[in-house]
């Protein structure tokens, strides 16, 4: 009994010393240790060992399978920690990598952050205001006072009877220069609000505004900036551009300026409608009357100002023509930029 005991427990220990992984040694564990393996058979034949005898190879072979199971334990340790569990398989240190998804900028915030940096190397500081905006800021600072018309074309969202979500960014014209004295050269960014939608009009879209005063600045001045701007913008140094009269009440004279159709290069397309010309922004001279809410003597300073839609950029950049792709969050529209 004695010698049969210890030779189970020999033939466990070589198997568990050769097995390398952890399916097989829980097979093993079950033929020896289970509750009807070998060693649980071997005890059974206690029952034949004389009376006297049967302590001792009682405790024998409590002893011989306190220790296998130690064993056991130790081996399953040591393969865990080097085993990818039930498959029984090691983890193949040549697999390629899980690849990560990148993610990128909208391409929004790409035109935004471009259309920015070229007005910052222009010497432009940037400044940013509120969303919700007082409606003096918006409407009757820039000449726009409560009953004029032009409010009508400014789809606007009221909050109440004097603040209301900015309809542009020009209002920024007025809290930059409540603030400070010219000579003032800058850009303000932001979202703007119109409760307007169709496939050119977004209820939010954004806009950059930008303004210069100083004194003796000229429509010349205005037109080496923007014809700057667009240069680089478009990356076409012979990009040409046109300015028709218009009107905005916060400027005057009044423009709004297109460039030569930067897809087909004038020749007619669909972007341009066969015109051969988009327009990308407005802008003007700015109104003695603005001057004059900010106690900026009109006499001694004149200034420029424009105001562009990006979303009107990017889509006159890549050709697209439905806005509201910028806003549906759809990856295969957005992983393209
Ligand atoms: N604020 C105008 C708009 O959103 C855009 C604009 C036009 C801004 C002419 C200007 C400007 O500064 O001079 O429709």
């Amino acid at each position: 009994m004695e010698q049969d005991l210890r030779q189970l427990q020999a033939d466990a220990e070589t198997n568990l010393a050769t097995l390398d992984n952890l399916k097989d040694l829980e097979e093993i564990r079950v033929r020896y240790l289970g509750r009807k393996g070998l060693f649980t058979s071997l005890l059974r034949q206690l029952g034949q060992v004389s009376a006297e005898d049967r302590p001792r190879f009682g405790k024998l072979a409590n002893k011989i399978k306190e220790e296998l199971e130690q064993k056991f334990n130790t081996r399953k340790a040591e393969l865990g920690a080097s085993d990818t569990g039930a498959a029984g398989q090691r983890d193949d240190l040549s697999l390629p990598g899980r690849l990560v998804p990148f993610g990128r900028l909208h391409p929004v915030t790409q035109i935004m952050d471009e259309v920015c940096s070229i007005f910052v190397d222009l010497g432009f500081a940037v400044a940013e205001g509120p969303d919700v905006e007082l409606d003096y800021y918006n409407f009757e600072a820039l000449n726009i006072p409560l009953h004029h018309p032009a409010r009508d074309m400014h789809d606007t969202f009221y909050i109440n009877d004097s603040i209301l979500l900015r309809t542009h960014t020009s209002p920024m014209q007025i809290r930059a220069m409540e603030k400070e004295k010219p000579p003032l050269r800058i850009i303000a960014p932001g979202k703007v609000y119109r409760c307007d939608s169709d496939i050119t009009h977004t209820p939010m879209f954004q806009q950059v505004e930008g303004f210069l005063v100083d004194r003796k600045v000229s429509f010349a001045d205005l037109k080496g900036v923007l014809t700057v701007f667009c240069q680089k913008m478009f990356d076409q140094d012979d990009i040409r551009l046109r300015f028709r009269p218009s009107f905005f009440p916060f400027t005057e004279p009044s423009a709004e300026v297109d460039i030569g159709c930067v897809i087909c290069r004038g020749e007619g397309c669909r972007v341009c409608k066969q015109t051969g010309w988009l327009e990308i922004l407005g802008a003007g001279m700015i109104d003695p009357e603005v001057f004059k809410m900010v106690d900026y003597d009109p006499e001694e300073f004149s200034g420029f100002a424009f105001g562009l839609g990006i979303e009107r950029i990017a889509m006159l950049k890549y050709g697209i023509d439905d806005i509201r792709l910028f806003y549906e969050n759809d990856l295969r529209f957005l992983k393209q930029f």
